[in-house]
């Protein structure tokens, strides 16, 4: 108890010392050229690059350019360097948007720019926000859902956390890298309106509103062209947004010397396998590469430098710990406000008895593979099993590899938690993943089952995993994410009932590969055959089947926006989960205000315990001029109440929410008309809805 006092109170220090962001002045963008017309291309060429392997870049001492580190997350601080260090480990990516509630996401930005400044870290590899298309994707767990507005958010608000500690973030994989099946060659295929309507948005409000320092490309070409070497990607889309930061390769993501000279890119990433003085030099003495377009490179990397004091103070304070207690507590809140409720016929809460604990996750801290692994402190993790026994007395947790064979020992059982899902090999980077769980979990669950015990099923993992074999015969499941250090924390207090679940799905949960409208247009190659021949020719058919060629095809009708366009009915909708509560709304009303809409409502709780509900409110165009998904979700309250409580909830609609992506102006525009203001539980849940006419 008295630990806990200690750390809220270290935590609300924390949090009123944060700082304002940085943003890169006049003075910066003076100092930054100044210091460029001072350098030798050789010095030049080697800004324009990391140093191999070592994730720093380079310096050029004698102007006082020092060696930036960078470390991956975006779970924690992965610091790689040369004395690599073991770090916080938070909740991912899909868990902080699954939390519904982007203040989270500021604590963990803000969590991970403490732990980066602890370790001398200057630019963090995150946040991730590749849109959510098909559970295969192995990077799912790393990204913040299906959703442009909820990914936009979420990112916002942990990459100003990050920044106000004047650690930069680095929002990634720009653009379009929605799977990781050969990525390096399956070229992403998007029509400009759904570019701009679902991929882009999250990269565009982390440049507008957060001003991110960094954009990292992504490893595939998209229409044809690789990212890092793309200059309507760089140019004529990112840099038209107002980014004055640097654009980062991913690593050994580029191809061509002129390529990655011309198309925008600032820095290549981890080393200078393109772009050297040795394949420069005479690109630019034959006029190919105009000096200049080099000069602007190291303006934009120094200019960001500056603005974030990399020249002007060491970047490791030392002040803070390495194993930090706001860190801790930070991570914590992430973890207790991700898990998602899907099923539950009352075994939750469970309130006491014998406990039964088994699965692979069971008495392990799991985690996504890949650069996004975090390697947690080993000091302090705490597992489920550690985390239920932590509870008192009250449970009794017996942890066993498998189901007891011996009846005598599973008499007095209670509840069987079966703790499943992935692990860092199994879902990661550089590989899709299988839909369903290994056969082994399979097994261990219908064994479970076969005691005759209620059976609650927790799943780690970064997406949708195959529930038919199992689904319907266990008594509840629990979406648990990659849940961090603080996972079996927060999951015994979310198992026990002394809170409430409040995560909600950030992406459509179709109950099968065939119902997802993606799926005909994910690479073939992934995917089983059969998923093809199920559907009508002509509906589905890719006709880049044998090609490198992910052709998006489902347009702007990515998950929920596809319901009612493909006429296919999910599992369980976008925005959904369950608490232990109920809730009833009320008294729904919808005024003008001077930058919007001001949507207002009553949120009672009606049930038996303190509970919290994500409220979502999404915008419906009653006859849009153009074809248009029926609703989008467009605000966001996650309101806590107490047993019997109400509060009257506004959330404020910018006039933003009621604009399209214009193919003629290149451009968004407002579509007036009328709409349906939806307040809602989910995507399919429509609780209120006022009509409006906005003009
Ligand atoms: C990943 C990036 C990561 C980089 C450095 C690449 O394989 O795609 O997300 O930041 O490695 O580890």
């Amino acid at each position: 108890m008295k630990r806990t006092l200690i750390t809220l109170a270290a935590l609300a220090l924390a949090l009123v010392s944060v700082k304002a962001q940085p943003v890169v002045t006049q003075a910066d963008k003076d100092r930054a050229a100044a210091l460029v017309k001072q350098m030798t291309l050789e010095e030049k060429c080697k800004l324009i690059s990391g140093q191999r392997e070592e994730f720093y870049t380079f310096p050029v001492e004698r102007l006082g350019i020092p060696e930036v580190l960078m470390a991956d997350g975006p779970q924690g601080v992965r610091a790689i360097g040369r004395t690599p260090t073991n770090s916080t480990y938070y909740p991912c990516g899909i868990a902080l948007a699954a939390a519904f509630n982007p203040s989270v996401a500021a604590g963990v930005g803000t969590g991970i720019g403490y732990d980066a400044k602890a370790r001398g870290v200057g630019i963090m590899l995150c946040p991730g926000v590749n849109i959510y298309r098909s559970p295969l994707c192995g990077r799912n767990f790393e990204y913040m859902g299906e959703d442009p507005y909820l990914a936009s958010e979420t990112a916002t608000q942990y990459i100003a956390g990050m920044q106000k500690q004047g650690v930069m973030a680095t929002i990634k994989h720009f653009a379009l890298n929605n799977q990781e099946y050969d990525r390096h060659a399956v070229s992403s295929g998007a029509d400009e309106r759904t570019m701009n309507e679902i991929y882009f948005p999250a990269f565009r409000k982390a440049v507008e509103q957060a001003r991110v320092g960094a954009v990292m490309t992504s490893y595939n070409p998209i229409n044809g062209q690789h990212a890092a070497e793309n200059s309507w990607l760089i140019n004529d889309n990112l840099r038209k947004w107002g980014f004055e930061g640097f654009v980062m390769s991913d690593w050994v993501s580029t191809y061509t010397p002129i390529g990655c000279a011309m198309s925008g890119l600032d820095m290549e990433m981890p080393n200078g396998y393109a772009m050297n003085y040795k394949t420069l030099k005479p690109l630019i003495d034959n006029g190919v590469v105009p000096e200049s377009v080099i000069d602007e490179k190291c303006i934009h990397i120094l200019q960001s430098f500056i603005a974030y004091g990399f020249l002007d103070k060491p970047m490791k304070d030392s002040s803070i710990p390495e194993d930090y207690d706001v860190s801790r507590q930070l991570a914590y809140q992430a973890a207790v406000e991700a898990p998602v409720l899907l099923k539950n016929d009352g075994v939750l809460p469970i309130k006491g008895g014998k406990i039964l604990l088994v699965g692979p996750n069971a008495d392990y801290v799991t985690f996504g593979g890949g650069s996004g692994a975090m390697h947690p402190l080993k000091k302090y993790e705490v597992t489920l099993y550690q985390g239920l026994c932590n509870l008192g007395k009250k449970y009794n947790v017996i942890l066993r590899n498998g189901i007891p064979g011996n009846e005598a020992e599973l008499k007095s059982v209670n509840t069987i938690i079966v703790a499943a899902g992935f692990n860092k090999n199994t879902e990661k980077e550089n590989s899709d993943r299988k839909y369903a769980l290994d056969k082994d979990q399979e097994n261990l669950i219908d064994e479970a089952v076969a005691t005759g015990k209620k059976v609650v099923v927790v799943v780690y993992s970064g997406g949708e995993v195959d529930l038919s074999k199992w689904g319907d015969k266990v008594n509840a499941i629990m979406m648990a994410w990659y849940t961090g250090q603080e996972g079996g924390r927060a999951l015994a207090d979310i198992l026990s009932g002394k809170v409430s679940p409040s995560g909600r799905l950030p992406f459509t949960f179709w109950g099968s590969l065939e119902k997802n409208p993606t799926t005909p247009f994910y690479h073939k190659a992934v995917l089983d055959e059969s998923v093809y021949t199920k559907h009508e020719p002509g509906r589905y058919a890719s006709r880049h089947a044998k090609y490198p060629f992910a052709d998006y095809g489902e347009g702007v009708f990515v998950g929920y926006r596809g319901i009612k366009h493909f006429g296919v009915e999910p599992l369980y909708p976008f925005g959904y989960g369950l608490t232990y509560s109920s809730f009833a709304y009320s008294d729904a009303s919808v005024a003008k205000v001077a930058d919007g809409y001001e949507v207002c409502f009553t949120l009672a709780n009606t049930g038996q315990c303190e509970a919290t509900e994500a409220v979502q409110i999404y915008v419906a165009p009653q006859s849009p001029s153009i074809i248009r998904p029926e609703r989008e979700l467009k605000g966001l309250a996650k309101v806590k109440l107490a047993k019997g409580a109400k509060q009257v909830v506004k959330v404020l609609l910018p006039m933003d929410s009621f604009k399209y992506y214009d193919i003629f102006s290149h451009d968004w525009v407002l579509d007036p008309g009328a709409y349906n203001i939806e307040v809602a539980a989910s995507a399919t849940d429509i609780k209120l809805s006022t009509a409006i006419t906005v003009e």
